[in-house]
């Protein structure tokens, strides 16, 4: 005999949040989000760099009731072991089910931090108060969340939307330069796949967005939110329109990987959308001029600094890397196709594409020459 009982789980459940942007808003908009979430008890997951700068800030703006969770800062400590210390810290300082995580650093704390949040007590609310341009145009919204495993990136997490994303310009006067050009990858990247005009922006502006200018910022980020966001909430788990995100990330991570990890992310996938975009162009999508427009601006943005050295990395695991990457539904290498600046390729709901082995070994010989 076999009967069967219907669960039924037909709900709607509604994650929106907004991002704010401004500068000087941290301790303010902190408040402002309290006082509507009222947690019971909160902890902040920050790294050691910040926590030495920014310790002071932390205590004024939370008080003394709360947990500060430091770990020591880098890739390299994003793991389920760093996630297991994490949650004893919490247990320890009594969280319950009606308390809040605060994120507080760049996209290795922002993941973690939301992580944490999505399985503690089976998921706790948490805020974004991302500090480097990465985790603030990129990581933070989206509500993608995990640890990196010995078999891959990320490969371990959850999807747990944060309840609001405080975005405080200032904190990227203390930020190396070195990762604020990495955070530029990703708005170029923006402007490549979904807004012209925003692209020219970020063209045009380069002078103020090195010197920092609030304004410049503020209307930078913003930009970038919004792009993230609306392809965010048209496709929250990655089904289509959230493949496009991963413009330049094929041949990116695959750099990445085959360097064992000295270009650094968002440099890597520099080199990933020049390649890509050739390609693009090699197919008769992308016209020559356009191509051109790309590699400048990644170009003057110091994006391509590493681009002769992808000649020297070994095309068999850069070929091996792109194949195995988690996104390659089947082991085929697939792409985004850039047809101009501001659009991507779309067929039938689908917006990636095999990649030939060999028009990949050809791109990188190209982009070898910027
Ligand atoms: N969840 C997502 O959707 C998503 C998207 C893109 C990237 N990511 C993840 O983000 C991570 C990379 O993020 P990241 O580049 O911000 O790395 P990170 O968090 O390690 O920060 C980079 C470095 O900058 C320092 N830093 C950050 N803000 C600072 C500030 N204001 N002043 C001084 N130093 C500061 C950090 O201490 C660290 O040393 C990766 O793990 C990647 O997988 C996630
Ligand atoms: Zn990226």
């Amino acid at each position: 005999m076999i009967k069967t009982v219907p669960v039924s789980l037909n709900r709607t459940i509604d994650d929106s949040y907004e991002i704010s942007i401004g500068a000087g808003i941290f301790s303010e908009k902190v408040q402002g989000v309290f006082s509507t979430l009222k947690p019971t008890r909160v902890a902040i997951v920050t790294d050691t760099h910040l926590y030495k700068i920014y310790r002071d800030t932390l205590n004024v703006t939370f008080g003394n009731d709360a947990r500060i969770i430091v770990y020591p800062a880098g890739e390299s400590k994003k793991n389920f072991r760093t996630i297991n210390g994490m949650f004893g810290e919490l247990q320890e300082a009594g969280l319950d089910r009606k308390s809040c995580i605060v994120a507080f650093g760049g996209g290795v704390t922002g993941d973690m931090a939301g992580f944490l949040a999505g399985i503690f007590l089976r998921g706790v609310r948490f805020i974004q108060v991302p500090t480097s341009l990465l985790a603030m145009v990129d990581s933070s919204t989206g509500g993608k969340t995990g640890v990196d495993t010995p078999g891959g990136k990320n490969l371990m997490g959850v999807f747990h939307q944060p309840k609001s994303v405080i975005i405080d310009t200032d904190f990227l006067r203390t930020l190396p330069k070195r990762e604020l050009i990495n955070g530029m990858a990703e708005v170029v990247k923006h402007g490549i796949i979904a807004d012209r005009d925003y692209f020219t922006l970020v063209e045009k502006k380069r002078t103020k967005i090195k010197k920092l200018d609030p304004d410049t910022m503020i209307e930078v980020i913003s930009g970038s939110c919004r792009i993230k966001s609306a392809v965010v909430s048209a496709d929250e788990k990655e089904a289509g329109l959230r493949q496009t995100l991963n413009f330049g990330h094929t041949i990116g991570h695959a750099v990445e990987a085959a360097s064992d990890f000295k270009i650094p992310h968002g440099y890597a996938v520099a080199i990933g959308m020049a390649a890509e975009a050739y390609i693009s162009q090699k197919r008769g999508y992308l016209s020559g001029k356009e191509f051109e427009r790309i590699t400048r601006v990644l170009k003057a943005y110091g994006l391509l600094k590493y681009a002769a050295l992808s000649d020297k990395l070994d095309a068999g695991r850069i070929i091996h890397a792109s194949a195995r990457d988690k996104k390659n539904v089947a082991s085929n290498v697939r792409f985004v196709v850039i047809p101009e600046i501001g659009k991507v390729r779309e067929e039938n709901g689908v917006y990636s594409f095999d990649m030939k082995e060999g028009e990949l070994l050809d791109a990188l010989q190209k982009v070898k020459e910027f």
